[in-house]
């Protein structure tokens, strides 16, 4: 056995000093948790690629920071807004005796469990981006609820993409003015220093050398992302354990280089909206016996697929727009290709990182969850 202490290899592992977020976490605590102690609250996005930390910021804050109440939500799990306010109220210790409130009881929830402990409340919503996208009502009551419903409440808004994007100078107006904060990416020595830290603690002394620690973090670096490196360590050493080996060789690195697609995270798909999906699926239909496809495929298959689950298409610049975003996150690649004597040009997509047989079924399984 090479492993001494599985806890640290896992994704939820929150270290005992977050390294290169020092700027992050100071942002944080200058123009949020300091202002809110004076009674200021004030919202803040935090955004950047997979992998740069966000999550692993605001677990580390939440339990560093004991002079505010910081709860922590994933939007992920919940079907709007409200049953995430709900839910909070709930892990602040507050009895929810009916889940029918409206926002007026839910912040008189948040004034009564801050007054009684006499502590400041930080909300983290992790995996924002769609309800960012689809819930400007419920943000408004939230990102303002310092002034409508006089609640000293801070909201932290984490999401991959900067959400200004998609914003208006209205939405940010209406919206209220909020600072946004990047988790950049990590250099390669970065990831190797974090990686580093993380064999330390959970293996057997001598059973990893350092030349396998900057492999990893060399095939890691194009990512930027702790995750992907955490993920290749992980997996080169549980291969190395099933060969009854005593230290991680160059070949358990390259057989788990092998098994991660880091270009398709579930965190990824997970922030997909429905036409996305429905995308993406029609994109894996088109691709089942071909390396690539046209977009006349994809249109014609997503109609039928729109159909089948419910997802509204208005009109077919909406799918282009979607293939875009598909291939801004490296999810699908787009090549334009000359279609020959003055016929103009035609687009390509293909899908490179994952089988598209095992997408298709990630894809599907989230319409139907949606
Ligand atoms: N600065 C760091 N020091 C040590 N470990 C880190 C650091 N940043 C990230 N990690 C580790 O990398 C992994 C991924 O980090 P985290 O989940 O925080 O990323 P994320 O930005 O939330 O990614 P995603 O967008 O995919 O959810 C975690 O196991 C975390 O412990
Ligand atoms: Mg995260």
């Amino acid at each position: 056995m090479i492993v001494r202490n599985p806890d640290a290899l896992d994704f939820s592992y929150v270290p005992q000093k977050l390294r290169f977020r020092d700027v992050q976490i100071e942002t944080i605590r200058k123009t949020m948790l300091e202002p809110l102690r004076a009674g200021i609250s004030n919202n803040l996005v935090a955004f950047g690629d997979s992998g740069t930390g966000k999550t692993s910021t605001m677990k580390y804050l939440a339990r560093e920071e004991k002079a505010f109440i910081i709860v922590y939500e994933n939007a992920l799990s919940f079907s709007s807004l409200k049953m995430l306010l709900i839910d909070a109220l709930y892990n602040m210790g507050k009895l929810v005796g009916s889940r029918n409130m409206s926002y007026s009881d839910i912040f008189r929830g948040f004034n009564l469990v801050s007054q009684k402990k006499g502590r400041k409340i930080v909300l983290v919503i992790d995996e924002a981006t769609n309800l960012i996208k689809f819930e400007r009502d419920g943000l408004y009551n939230l990102l303002r609820a310092g002034e409508i419903y006089s609640t000293p409440v801070s909201t932290i808004l984490v999401s991959m993409e900067d959400p200004s994007i998609y914003m208006t100078e209205r939405d940010r107006k209406s919206l209220g003015v909020f600072s946004s904060i990047l988790f950049n990416r990590y250099s390669e020595d970065e990831l190797v220093r974090i990686i580093e830290e993380r064999a330390r603690i959970a293996m057997v002394p001598g059973s990893i050398n350092d030349d396998m620690l900057r492999h990893i973090g060399h095939v890691a670096e194009p990512f930027g992302s702790a995750r992907v490196a955490i993920e290749l360590l992980q997996k080169s050493i549980y291969i190395c354990e099933y060969r009854d080996g005593t230290s991680v060789s160059i070949e358990d690195v390259r057989a788990a280089q092998s098994m991660i697609n880091p270009y398709v995270t579930e965190s990824k798909l997970n922030e997909l909206d429905p036409l996305d999906l429905a995308v993406l699926l029609s994109i894996c239909h088109c691709l089942r016996d071909d390396p690539s496809t046209s977009m006349s495929c994809v249109l014609e298959d997503v109609r039928i697929v729109s159909e089948q689950f419910g997802v509204t298409i208005r009109e077919n610049t909406a799918i282009y727009r979607s293939v875009k975003r598909l291939e801004n996150l490296g999810i699908v690649e787009g090549r334009v290709v000359g279609r020959g004597d003055r016929q103009g040009v035609a687009k390509l997509i293909g899908i490179n990182d994952i089988p598209v047989s095992v997408l298709e079924e990630k894809v599907e399984a989230l319409i139907r969850r949606n």
